[in-house]
């Protein structure tokens, strides 16, 4: 996973490095992002926003799951002689007990939790926002849905690949919940030694489902885009960026 989070040209683990740069320029330019800033960064991977957020000076903080990305990331914050504040741990249960004038979650990785896990998450946001505060984040839209086909594939990896390192099989599931507007990736991995399934749910939303959302958790939508990058909504959008406030 680490290797494709670090691969500039595949938009999976993290998005391709020259969406990026630009995303994180218009983060920068938009939150006046300097050296007065606090960012957290949730699920920040290898570190690849912090990383930038922190060369303006800012006081950051990166939280994420994967030892291997943070451990990454913690090297190369010492090479590039960079002070962050990395963190091994899972959002939904780390007690963040600092507040932020910025708190990030990118690539729709909302999308990913439950209701109750996304209700666990709003609550520990509200709370790690400074009265003056800005939650940043996309999700899939109700458009991604409806261009969505289901669809069954198999690959072959002889030298690893995303889910393992060893030689494997992936057969991948992608099915469609209409009544919910969730789909399902469904990867079944078969190794020499063994198998696994991951089950990965997303939630697509339609803006005012979102904004909704948000609201019940005392969080108010100030602005949307397209993406994280500033790009202009329009009902086409694949994905939905949302700002918002307490
Ligand atoms: C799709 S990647 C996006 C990484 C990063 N935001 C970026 O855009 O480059 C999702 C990241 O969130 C992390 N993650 C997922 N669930 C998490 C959780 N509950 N707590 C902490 N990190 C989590 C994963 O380990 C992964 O690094």
């Amino acid at each position: 996973m680490l290797k494709t989070h670090l691969n500039p040209d595949i938009d999976r683990a993290s998005r391709k490095m020259k969406f990026i740069k630009k995303s994180v320029e218009w983060i920068i330019r938009e939150f006046n992002i300097d050296a007065d800033s606090r960012i957290i960064d949730l699920g920040c991977g290898p570190g690849i926003y912090t990383t930038e957020f922190a060369k303006t000076g800012a006081a950051v903080t990166g939280i994420d799951l994967s030892e291997n990305s943070i451990a990454y990331a913690v090297k190369k914050a010492e090479q590039d002689n960079l002070k962050i504040n990395y963190i091994n741990a899972n959002y939904l249960e780390h007690v963040v007990d600092e507040k932020y004038n910025l708190v990030t979650l990118i690539f729709c990785d909302y999308c990913a939790l439950s209701p109750d896990q996304r209700k666990v998450l709003l609550c520990k946001i509200y709370s790690a926002l400074d009265a003056e505060g800005y939650f940043v984040f996309d999700v899939l839209s109700d458009r991604h849905f409806a261009d969505k086909n289901e669809s069954s594939a198999c690959y072959y990896f002889d030298s690893g690949g995303f889910w393992s390192a060893n030689k494997h099989f992936v057969f991948e599931n992608i099915l469609k919940y209409d009544r919910e507007r969730v789909i399902l990736e469904k990867d079944t991995v078969i190794e020499e030694t063994g198998q696994f399934t991951i089950f990965n749910y997303l939630q697509c939303f339609t803006l005012e489902e979102i904004k909704q959302e948000l609201a019940d958790n005392g969080l108010k939508v100030v602005e949307y885009f397209s993406d994280v990058s500033g790009t202009a909504y329009t009902t086409d959008s694949r994905e939905i960026a949302l700002v918002a406030r307490r």
